[in-house]
């Protein structure tokens, strides 16, 4: 069993190894979805993307992200996840419905820091900036 922590609705579950992160969010009451993802969600085949969570800690205890969700996610931090596609394998922090601007801008962070990190490695030999004088 793992201790799953919904931040937003400060609630805590116990889910057994090897669960469905949906199942047991809707299992246990937990409203994932925003209204329109209550419309038009697929109901757990990865084909909507409106089950979108954000992983605050123990994204180390939950499967890999999923070939869907790299395509699903790509305008999103690497700690979104989508709950349908997220197997329980320890405890985790979660943080349901994240704000889609936050998101986004903390994709870009991401994007850009590294972008910055393959500059470096690609010119290890670069001098280091000169300050002016
Ligand atoms: S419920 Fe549709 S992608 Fe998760």
């Amino acid at each position: 069993m793992a201790l799953i922590k919904f931040v937003k609705e400060n609630k805590e579950i116990d889910a057994a190894l090897g669960s469905n992160l949906r199942f047991k969010a809707q299992e246990n009451n937990i409203d994932i979805y925003t209204f329109v993802g209550k419309l038009t969600q697929c109901g757990g085949y990865g084909q909507c993307g409106t089950c979108v969570v954000d992983i605050v800690s123990g994204a180390e205890n939950l499967s890999p992200r999923t070939a869907v969700e790299e395509k699903m996610l790509r305008k999103r931090p690497s700690s979104c996840r989508l709950a349908c596609q997220t197997i329980i394998q320890g405890p985790a922090s979660i943080e349901t419905k994240p704000d889609k601007k936050a998101s986004f801008k903390k994709a870009k962070a991401e994007a850009m820091a590294k972008q910055v990190a393959r500059e470096s490695d690609a010119s290890p030999h670069k001098p280091a900036s000169t300050s002016a004088e």
